[in-house]
């Protein structure tokens, strides 16, 4: 099948900060700005056709150059742990790429930071 792009930007993801378009080179209409909190989360709803492992791919960019990390978190539970590295600018965008589980349907998949500098800009998942 081909590649979903699920945009942070877009109902039904949800981005706890501000949907900003001020860095180039994101997708769609512009990309979620988290929070810098450990409240500052971004949602996806990913749609699955089987139970079983899927490989997504978050876009992001961090202008930084201290690694930010957020916990995979999906249906609820906490999977995985990622750390989304600098990215030289903001407009460097990059792709990290999980596996996690999923059940046949709609899934949440929600990236939760874990510390106080809050999540990378985050622009849209691949699934
Ligand atoms: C800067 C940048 C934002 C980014 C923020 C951050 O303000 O312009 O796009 O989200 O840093 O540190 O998270």
């Amino acid at each position: 099948a081909a590649t979903a792009q699920y945009e942070a930007e877009s109902s039904p993801a949800v981005c706890v900060g501000t949907i900003d378009s001020d860095w180039s080179g994101y997708s769609g209409s512009g990309f979620c700005n988290g929070t810098n909190s450990t409240s500052g989360y971004v949602q996806f709803t990913v749609a699955s056709g089987a139970a079983g492992t899927a490989t997504l791919g978050v876009r992001f960019a961090n202008g930084t150059t201290t690694a930010r990390a957020a916990n995979v978190v999906v249906n609820g539970s906490t999977v995985a742990t990622v750390s989304f590295e600098g990215t030289g600018t903001w407009s460097g965008w990059t792709t990290k790429t999980l596996s996690v589980p999923v059940v046949a349907g709609s899934n949440t998949v929600r990236l939760t930071p874990t510390s106080a500098n809050g999540l990378p800009n985050v622009d849209r998942l691949d699934a």
